[in-house]
């Protein structure tokens, strides 16, 4: 019995070290979640370079060139990276996103023109990949104040397009 059990903690400590070190990291650390929150917005907008002629527009922006407007129903999913706070069980509390999101970007977008209503598209073709960015842009340093970090600005423009920015 007493050989058998020194044979165990030999055997024990000559594999300790192969243990990799993340396991006694893992049981320190919290866990890590990603949490989406999608908000909507309906908003109008043209697709043009000013140096480009109506036909060239066409040619590069398709229908989204229309010199009369037209408007999208987007989707936005904003998604924070934290961690899981072990007495709450939240990365963070949803409304207070929610409210960061509506503040920042949705007062400001939602039936609105995006060529001329908006202080943070200023100057930008308001394509899909410019939304995301300018959007990650305006809502970053909130996410960082309430402890999250954010992972990932998604805009769905319509059904079958959307762009993802990571911030890169
Ligand atoms: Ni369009």
């Amino acid at each position: 019995m007493k050989g058998k059990s020194i044979a165990y903690c030999v055997d024990f400590f000559i594999k300790l070290p192969l243990i990799p070190f993340d396991i006694n990291t893992k049981i320190l650390s919290m866990p890590i979640a990603y949490l989406t929150r999608r908000e909507r917005f309906s908003s109008a907008h043209r697709l043009f370079l000013s140096e480009l002629s109506d036909d060239e527009n066409y040619k590069l922006y398709g229908q989204c060139s229309h010199p009369n407007w037209h408007g999208h129903n987007y989707e936005l999913f904003v998604t924070v990276k934290g961690d899981v706070d072990t007495k709450t069980g939240y990365v963070l509390n949803l409304k207070t996103l929610s409210a960061i999101l509506k503040e920042k970007v949705i007062s400001k977008l939602d039936h609105r023109n995006l060529n001329v209503d908006v202080d943070f598209l200023e100057g930008m073709v308001p394509t899909t990949e410019n939304l995301a960015i300018a959007i990650w842009n305006c809502i970053e340093n909130d996410i960082s104040t309430i402890g999250a970090k954010l992972h990932c600005v998604k805009v769905q423009e319509s059904e079958n397009n959307f762009i993802e920015y990571r911030g890169d």
